[in-house]
């Protein structure tokens, strides 16, 4: 069963095509990064033009790799929440044409579903149920508990800023540029953390604030808390405090849920030092997929269509988008 699975929610125009939910046949991602590196962060209309010039490429760039045509698909998967309006609606109308045209079935899917499906691609055993998994990303911080296949039971999630937004506004502070993530990571590789940054008090068990954070870098590169100190300490100490809240509960969450293993996914679990942080902390089994299946991509959307096709889920072409989606 081969499903062409498509991704354009934010900056990246991706397509994949993904043979029973876990063979990659093509998995191809034309990023953005550097359109949007000059203001610092990604612009939204600039970001659903360059969708509509990249995505017949994309498309096409996908099927010739998989040595694949549009007749040999058994379905198309689009992402279709959440995400920047103008964004989503360049992968749905493109996705829908070629359903229309093919007669191909059509499944809208939920891009924070799609991240963590990334935990399915490769071969070796499917991930098991219960399993208590991060999705850790430029827009999302959600602690899912995943009972079964679309069986979701939200736990905690972010107060404020996502993490990888944080990540993306402190290397802008910081002037690493973006998209700060692998800028943060990059300048942070042997930098000794001489200081250390506070955690933030958050009521809820599973909850995460990172704004109070990105406040403490602020005020150190302003000079109000003493000399500044260079930006790459400042970097390992911000990454630090991150995956430290993050494994915390993470793990906590983990026991109180029963659950048999745990997921990384989503942009920032490609970070190496959360990947290490987590991996040393956890009691449990840690999946956790490649770096270039955690940032957006449309295996993971192709792998999730998989099984929600497997439960019936078909989609009319009145699918809409759904900026605001969320999980469970
Ligand atoms: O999942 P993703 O590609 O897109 C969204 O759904 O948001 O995540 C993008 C986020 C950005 O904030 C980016 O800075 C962060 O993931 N990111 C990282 C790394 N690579 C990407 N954060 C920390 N370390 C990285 N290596
Ligand atoms: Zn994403």
């Amino acid at each position: 069963m081969k499903i062409l699975g498509v991704e354009t929610s934010c900056d990246e125009t991706a397509a994949a095509v993904v043979e029973d939910g876990r063979r990659i046949l093509s998995n191809v991602v034309a990023s953005q990064a550097e359109l949007h590196a000059r203001y610092g962060g990604v612009v939204p209309e600039v970001a659903s033009r360059k969708h509509l010039e990249s995505i017949i490429p994309v498309l096409e760039a996908a099927l010739e790799t998989a040595r694949c045509r549009l007749v040999d698909l058994d379905a198309i998967a689009v992402t279709h929440g959440p995400g920047l309006p103008g964004s989503l609606l360049v992968g749905l109308n493109a996705a829908k044409a070629i359903a229309l045209a093919c007669d191909l079935p059509l499944l809208g899917i939920n891009h924070l579903e799609g991240h963590l499906y990334a935990n399915w691609l490769g071969s070796g055993q499917e991930p098991s149920f219960p399993n208590l998994t991060l999705i850790v990303s430029g827009g999302h911080t959600d602690l899912v508990l995943m009972e079964g296949h679309g069986r979701y039971r939200p736990l905690g999630h972010t107060l404020d800023d996502a993490a990888g937004e944080a990540f993306d506004k402190v290397a802008r502070l910081l002037g690493l540029g973006f998209p700060g993530g692998p800028a943060i990571e990059r300048s942070a590789v042997g930098a000794r953390p001489n200081l250390r940054l506070p955690r933030a008090r958050v009521t809820g068990p599973y909850d995460f604030s990172f704004s109070g954070l990105k406040t403490a870098v602020l005020r150190l590169v302003r000079g109000e808390l003493g000399n500044v100190p260079p930006a790459a300490e400042t970097a390992a100490a911000f990454q630090e405090a991150v995956a430290d809240a993050l494994a915390t509960k993470i793990v906590r969450a983990a026991r109180d849920g029963g659950a048999a293993e745990i997921l990384l996914s989503g942009g920032v679990a490609a970070n190496s030092f959360l990947r290490e942080t987590v991996a040393a902390r956890s009691p449990l089994p840690l999946r956790l997929p490649p770096p270039s299946l955690c940032t957006d991509n449309g295996a993971m959307i192709a792998a999730c269509a998989h099984y929600r096709f497997q439960a019936g889920q078909r989609d009319g072409l009145d699918l809409d988008i759904q900026p605001g989606l969320r999980i469970g």
